[in-house]
């Protein structure tokens, strides 16, 4: 997508196969590009956020087993041993983050490779091509959500006679989430490409504030006319008739229909659902889970640092930089994400198309 006018992914290889990403901790302040030369770099990367967003994380995850190929294949050891070092390393990536499926999505992939392939040549090769086909499709899905969901945003504006679309949103399932388009984003890029008006609630999301950083940044660069709010702004402006709809993004799909995203996001669906507010939530199929039924029992919710709330980032003379907000010695929780209950959305937006968000219609959708 765009920033300054130049097109960008999340994520590539070089020249040199080492991996680039956009440092997402910077923005929307500094655009930096980093270098990530090996797998142990790489799982620091996902842990520490400098990459994030479920379709990134799982790009991340089909690439970080790329550098491990690379970096084993100077020892002198067995193609077995060789291979013992890359499921370890895949073990370690697995570690760095728990609730977005895709990272184990896209680390069985490899695994299969690893546990199938007979040299090391053809093995590393093998690897290389599947990390390229992981990222390829993910932004493939992304671009194919997008057409599907912008049909929603054009029933919604035809329903207006034209007048601007209010979409609010959580968190940020933009193209930084992924490695292009994005799935809550893509339908509005879309939307907007085509020339429908669309104005965008954006959720400041905290503790880290995904959504006033880099939802924020991303439509900006867009020019989509959007605007930021408080997390707790969402309810009353649903009372007020301000929303049209509300397109949220998921880290793990249950099967049934049940929603893993970011922290916050099951309260705007209570308040969508009793204001009559249309809530979707858009997502590539590497995100469902076809093991897990009961997300909010089943899914595991990652729980990060009490620091991230205790403090807040922002930009001072040319830095980024934290400062304390509560009282030093409070204890404070942090929680990453929450599960929206299937029975709270009015459907998902996938790259196979939109359908309802219960078990029946899921499986047809992806022919289970
Ligand atoms: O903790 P993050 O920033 O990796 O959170 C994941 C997300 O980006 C959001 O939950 C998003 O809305 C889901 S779609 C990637």
């Amino acid at each position: 997508m765009l920033v300054k006018n130049k097109r960008y992914k999340t994520i590539w290889l070089d020249d040199d196969e080492r991996v680039k990403i956009i440092d997402q901790r910077y923005l929307p302040h500094k655009f930096i590009i980093e270098t990530i030369s090996t797998t142990k770099d790489m799982a620091k990367a996902i842990k520490d956020m400098h990459l994030r967003g479920a379709g990134l994380i799982g790009a991340a995850a089909g690439y970080g087993v790329y550098l491990s190929a690379q970096e084993n294949l100077s020892r002198k050891i067995s193609v077995e041993k060789y291979k013992d070092y890359l499921l370890k390393d895949a073990e370690m990536l697995k570690k760095t983050r728990p609730t977005a499926v895709n990272l184990e999505y896209a680390l069985k992939r490899q695994i299969n490779n690893i546990n199938t392939t007979g040299s090391k040549e053809e093995l590393i090769k093998k690897i290389r091509q599947e990390a390229i086909d992981i990222a390829r499709e993910d932004e493939l899905s992304c671009k194919k959500i997008g057409e599907y969901g912008s049909k929603i945003i054009e029933e919604i504006s035809r329903k207006k006679d034209g007048k601007v679309v209010n979409i609010l949103t959580h968190c940020n399932a933009g193209w930084l989430a992924f490695v292009d388009y994005g799935t809550a984003t893509s339908p509005i890029y879309e939307a907007y490409r085509k020339g429908i008006k669309v104005h965008v609630w954006v959720d400041e999301t905290r503790p880290r504030n995904q959504g006033a950083r880099l939802t924020a940044w991303e439509l900006g660069n867009h020019g989509i006319d959007h605007t930021i709010i408080a997390d707790n702004v969402g309810g009353y402006l649903m009372q007020k008739g301000m929303v049209d709809m509300v397109i949220v993004g998921s880290d793990r799909t249950t099967f049934t229909g049940d929603v893993a995203n970011k922290i916050g996001t099951y309260l705007k669906a209570l308040a969508a659902y009793d204001n009559q507010v249309p809530f979707y939530s858009a997502l590539p199929s590497s995100t469902i889970d076809w093991e897990i039924r009961d997300g909010v029992n089943e899914i595991p919710i990652e729980e990060r640092g009490g620091e991230e709330v205790k403090y807040i980032q922002g930009w001072l003379d040319g830095e980024v930089k934290k400062v304390l907000l509560t009282p030093k010695k409070s204890k404070a929780k942090n929680y990453a994400f929450d599960v929206t209950p299937s029975k709270y959305i009015t459907g998902i937006i996938t790259e196979k198309g939109v359908c309802s968000a219960d078990e029946k219609s899921i499986k047809k959708m992806f022919d289970k």
